[in-house]
């Protein structure tokens, strides 16, 4: 028998770092609206992918994009995607996480000039 087919989804743990401020993820909730949901003070802006002021970077885990109109390409560079940085009201984690972010503070509206 294959057990792993039917593996049911668990939430997974968000890790601040630096304050070590810990929340849990849904499977398939965006990361920044589990932030919300447990009122953690992420920065942010447009909530629907479009300004970049939510971005944050994974120092630890994996996550993906979902079936979003957000083109992560045109808010972060190259070089930011390498190392990490996501667009945090449109990327899920699918794995426990440990991120690095700015919380409380305002954030960098890049994608609205
Ligand atoms: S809040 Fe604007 S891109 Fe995420």
């Amino acid at each position: 028998m294959v057990f792993g087919l039917f593996k049911k989804k668990e939430p997974v743990k968000v890790t601040i770092k630096g304050t070590g401020e810990t929340f849990m993820c849904n499977p398939d909730e965006l990361l920044m609206k589990a932030a919300f949901r447990q009122k953690v003070d992420w920065p942010h802006s447009c909530k629907v992918g479009s300004c970049g002021s939510c971005r944050a970077t994974i120092v630890e885990g994996e996550g993906k994009y979902p079936s979003s109109p957000c083109d992560p390409t045109t808010l972060l560079h190259k070089e930011e995607m390498d190392n990490g940085m996501v667009i945090a009201c449109q990327w899920v984690p699918t794995t426990d996480v440990t991120v690095d972010v700015e919380i409380g503070k305002e954030g960098d509206k890049r994608g609205m000039v």
